[in-house]
């Protein structure tokens, strides 16, 4: 959904460029192929084509350099903010996330975990409501999965943490943004580090199972 919006918005950026540089007449873009170089000069295009390639130029870093909170990753079935939690109210991330030294698959918090603060803390907001549903029913929380890894690979939390590396070198500054961004991983995000740190490239081995 946010790829298509940054194609619409791109496209839209581009069509306003093209617009400025000609001066309001796109068929130009055309024409001008034929024009004599001197042509286009004389006819004020310059100025035009310099506005629009500063604007264009700006819009494009605007999109790459977006800030982290504003990128925002696939919708959950309960608005769940790591901001708000693990920043604003400094959660340990350990407290939700308690088996991630230890299990190959740490999995995600129960919502038996979410109801031990929020059956006393805003117990009535309508988020909170959903959380009562699925415990209701005893439904796990459908959460949708952000970090998705091929199938093959196999990856173990311990090592790395004993090792000292902190949750965000892999998972982004996460306490600054409200819905986590999906990332799909590829090897490289694995070897990229490993080769920094001198750690082990021998992947056919220890990584693939
Ligand atoms: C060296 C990189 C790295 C570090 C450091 C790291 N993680 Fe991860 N984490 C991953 C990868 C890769 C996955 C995806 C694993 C998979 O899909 O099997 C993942 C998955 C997860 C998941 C999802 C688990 C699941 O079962 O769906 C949670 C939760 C998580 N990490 C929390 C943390 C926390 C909390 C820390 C810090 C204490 C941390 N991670 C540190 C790389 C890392
Ligand atoms: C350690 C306590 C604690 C735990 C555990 C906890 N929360 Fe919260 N949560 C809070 C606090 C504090 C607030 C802020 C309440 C306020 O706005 O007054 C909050 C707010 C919220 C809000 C409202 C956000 C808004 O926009 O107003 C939602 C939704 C929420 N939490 C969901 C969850 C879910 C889902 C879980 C389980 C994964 C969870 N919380 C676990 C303490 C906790
Ligand atoms: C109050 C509970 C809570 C705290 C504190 C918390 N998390 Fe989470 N975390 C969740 C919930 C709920 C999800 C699933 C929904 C989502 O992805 O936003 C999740 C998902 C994740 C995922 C995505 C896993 C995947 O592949 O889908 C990562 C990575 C993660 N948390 C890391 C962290 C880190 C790092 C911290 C500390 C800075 C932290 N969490 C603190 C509740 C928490
Ligand atoms: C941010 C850096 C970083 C990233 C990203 C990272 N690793 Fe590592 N990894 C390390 C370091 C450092 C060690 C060495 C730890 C030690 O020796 O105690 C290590 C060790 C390992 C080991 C243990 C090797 C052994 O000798 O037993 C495996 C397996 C591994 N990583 C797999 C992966 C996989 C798979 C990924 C990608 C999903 C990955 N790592 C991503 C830094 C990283």
């Amino acid at each position: 959904m946010e790829i298509l919006i940054l194609a619409a918005s791109l496209l839209a950026l581009l069509a306003t460029a093209v617009l400025i540089g000609t001066m309001g007449r796109p068929w130009r873009l055309f024409t001008a192929f034929g024009e004599s170089v001197r042509g286009i000069w004389a006819n004020r295009w310059p100025l035009g084509w310099i506005t629009a390639s500063v604007l264009l130029v700006l819009g494009l870093l605007y999109f790459y350099y977006l800030p982290p909170g504003t990128r925002i990753g696939p919708e959950q079935p309960i608005a769940f903010s790591h901001r708000l939690h693990a920043g604003d109210k400094a959660i340990d991330c350990r407290f939700c996330h308690p088996y991630v030294e230890r299990s190959n698959h740490p999995g995600l918090p129960a919502v038996e975990k979410c109801l031990y603060c929020h059956n006393y803390i805003i117990a009535n907001h309508p988020e909170i409501l959903k959380e009562h549903e699925y415990y209701d029913t005893d439904t796990p929380t459908p959460w949708v999965k952000v970090f998705i890894m091929p199938e093959h690979v196999l990856f173990n939390h311990q090592r790395h943490l004993l090792s000292g590396i902190d949750c965000a070198a892999c998972h982004g500054e996460v306490r600054q943004m409200d819905r986590l961004q999906e990332r799909r991983l590829k090897m490289g995000f694995c070897i990229e580090c490993h080769r920094e740190k001198k750690a082990t490239l021998d992947c056919w081995l220890s990584c693939h199972n």
